[in-house]
């Protein structure tokens, strides 16, 4: 079992990821495959989980994404694990390798300690989370949806032109928590 990078592997990977993802959250093939094609070393970045199975096929077990709310705020989401297989590992084996990943951006980018947080939000998996050492905390303001395909400085020009819109995407559903963990 290893991790990737999406985008290092994009046409191979690119389909499976779309059905592993839309099984949870169903949406069109084509959104999808738009907002995933994004990824890249400088956020935001898909981190797949691939195996091979028993024909010698590499499959796509997992993934999960990181991005820059803007202002670095830092956020994970649309973490999966292929259905049939959880509870074996997978999803904690895909959290420490994202959370390598971002520990090695923080250094590259010279990101301040004070910003170095991973926050989230569920109302599925808070067990899951706080075993990884997650800490319940207030909501992260986002850019939302609708800005999150678009890279950090993007973000940070639009920020200072008409502030963060709060948008639906800050609003809790009953049941929702935010979590974070320091680095
Ligand atoms: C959440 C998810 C990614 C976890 O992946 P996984 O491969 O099952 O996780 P692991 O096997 O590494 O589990 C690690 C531990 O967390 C627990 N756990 C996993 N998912 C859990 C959940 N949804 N709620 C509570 N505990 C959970 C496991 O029982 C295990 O406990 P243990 O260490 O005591 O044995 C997976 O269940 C999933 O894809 N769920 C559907 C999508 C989803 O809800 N994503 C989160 C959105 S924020």
């Amino acid at each position: 079992m290893k991790a990737l990078k999406l985008h290092e592997h994009f046409e191979q990977f690119i389909d499976e990821v779309c059905e592993l993802i839309n099984e949870e959250w169903p949406r069109s093939k084509e959104i999808r495959k738009s907002m995933l094609a994004s990824s890249s070393d400088n956020l935001p970045c898909s981190i797949i989980v691939v195996d091979t199975n028993e024909e010698g096929k590499n499959v796509v077990l997992g993934h999960a994404r990181i991005l820059d709310s803007g202002s670095q705020n830092f956020v994970l989401e649309t973490v999966v694990v292929k259905r049939g297989i959880r509870g074996k590992g997978i999803g904690s084996f895909l959290m420490s390798s994202s959370e390598q990943f971002l520990v090695e951006y923080f250094k590259r980018q010279n990101v301040p300690s004070e910003k170095r947080v991973l926050s989230l939000k569920t109302h599925t998996a808070e067990e899951f989370y706080a075993k990884l050492n997650f800490s319940l905390c207030e909501p992260v303001l986002s850019a939302g949806k609708v800005t999150s395909n678009l890279g950090g400085e993007a973000l940070q020009k639009l920020s200072q032109l008409f502030g963060t819109p709060n948008t639906n995407a800050n609003k809790l559903n009953p049941g929702e928590v935010w979590m974070n963990k320091h680095f």
